[in-house]
């Protein structure tokens, strides 16, 4: 168990950063991360994280932290990240270095980009133009999700925003293709289609707040009414979000909150087929990225479909349980991704040293989804920008640790061969040979 986050109820689940954070401190004194408010007292990802646990009714939490069933894919992401070691170079001149790169084209001050994330507005009022905003300051894009909660003209406003448009199929072809104009009369740079979510991953811990479906249980509401400053600046504004940029689309019956979601989720075709692909790519002439790809083989195919960019990723740990992590599929994907294609993946990153880690391996950027979150929960747009900045400066000096000045120098040379799958853990206890 990580030492000061707080525990509500869940204390026997494994955390995710525990492989990641060997160095603990078992016993007394306890280690504690930030809970106040001061963003400025938050040193790491781990402070906005715990702020946001402490803000948050349990509901919201399950929404943001939880991965389907066994949670394995979600942990596999963190100790993924864990098992790739650095190999510092000694005495270069690292006076003068940068981060800046180029992502589809145009420059950003971060190879990071904020990952598209549905239902924001549960997370802070304006959840949406929030991050979108805090990823104009950051110079960096920001993926604006098909279940967002602000409207696309309101968050294409924001300025100096590099606007892209996550999009999810659902209904018939006449539904995408009238969001595509939209997204395009609004001015979005690039598409990110999302390929891995067209069944709902089984997320249970999320279903064991509610008594149905759509309706809470009663220990999520008394747990909700505990949480007078989420229910004070997010809820009593303007009540839970609803879905506004494609609520037109779901018949009138079913505009409720958790019915307009789960009418969505059951007309998601399952369909979906690399034919699609095909349409959607006649159709939108824009940069177009693939989301959610997690073979090589699917790397290939997406190439060949002639999309800009392929999105390495499992969605967080929210949809397929039991895969591999993506960070390491990124090195044999990077010798199919050649020329003007871009090489992303998502799905772990929490550090600097994250973010440089896959940059080594392969990747052009990474997109992060909690880590930005964090920030969002803790304290609204400049919560999200201390999670920007955090993830800056970490990498920053990180790459002057390894004796690195710019993205261009990060390759495989820095790194060692990763260490075995063993869970560090039961290693420890003598539980695995
Ligand atoms: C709360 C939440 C909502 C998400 N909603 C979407 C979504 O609407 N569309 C999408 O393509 N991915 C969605 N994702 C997946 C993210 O885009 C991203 O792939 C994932 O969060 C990366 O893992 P990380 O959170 O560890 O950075 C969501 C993730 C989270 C945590």
């Amino acid at each position: 168990m990580q030492a000061g986050l707080p525990a509500r109820g869940r204390e026997e689940m494994p955390d995710p950063n525990r492989f990641a954070s060997v160095a603990q401190l078992d016993g007394s004194p306890r280690r504690r991360y930030y809970t106040g408010r001061d963003l400025r007292r938050a040193v790491a990802i781990a402070d906005l994280r715990a702020m946001a646990h402490r803000r948050l009714p349990r509901f919201v939490l399950e929404y943001l932290e939880g991965g389907a069933e066994e949670e394995a894919t979600l942990a596999e992401e963190r100790m993924a990240y864990g098992r790739w070691r650095f190999l510092p170079r000694q005495l270069v001149d690292v006076s003068q270095r940068s981060l800046h790169t180029q992502l589809l084209g145009a420059p950003a001050a971060l190879p990071l980009v904020i990952a598209p994330t549905g239902f924001n507005g549960l997370f802070h009022r304006q959840g949406d133009i929030a991050l979108a905003q805090a990823a104009a300051r950051g110079g960096v894009p920001f993926v604006q999700s098909t279940m967002s909660n602000d409207p696309l003209d309101e968050v294409a406003q924001v300025p100096g925003l590099r606007h892209w448009w996550q999009l999810y199929v659902f209904g018939g072809d006449e539904v995408w293709q009238e969001l595509l104009r939209r997204v395009e009369a609004a001015g979005c740079e690039a598409l990110v289609l999302t390929t891995n979510a067209q069944i709902f991953g089984n997320r249970e811990w999320s279903a064991r707040t509610r008594a149905s479906p759509t309706r809470p249980s009663v220990p999520t509401l008394l747990d909700a009414a505990l949480h007078p400053r989420w229910v004070a600046t997010t809820l009593l504004p303007h009540g839970l979000p609803a879905f506004r940029n494609v609520i037109e689309f779901i018949p009138r019956e079913h505009r409720g909150l958790m019915q307009s979601a789960f009418w969505i989720r059951a007309h998601q075709p399952t369909s979906l087929s690399w034919q699609t692909l095909a349409r959607i790519r006649q159709r939108w002439r824009r940069p177009l990225l693939l989301k959610g790809v997690l073979r090589l083989d699917d790397v290939r195919r997406a190439i060949d479909a002639g999309v800009e960019g392929v999105v390495l990723g499992s969605h967080g740990g929210r949809q397929l349980d039991g895969t591999v992590a993506a960070l390491d599929l990124l090195p044999a994907a990077r010798a199919l991704v050649q020329g003007p294609v871009a090489l992303y993946v998502s799905g772990g990153l929490r550090r600097g040293t994250d973010l440089l880690k896959a940059l080594a391996l392969g990747a052009d950027a990474v997109l992060a989804g909690r880590a930005p979150l964090y920030g969002l929960c803790a304290g609204g747009s400049a919560g999200a920008s201390r999670a920007l900045e955090i993830l800056q400066r970490e990498a920053h000096d990180a790459l002057g640790l390894l004796g690195a000045r710019s993205v261009g120098e990060l390759g495989p040379q820095f790194l060692a061969a990763p260490l075995s799958c063993e869970d560090p853990a039961s290693t420890r206890k003598g539980g695995k040979k």
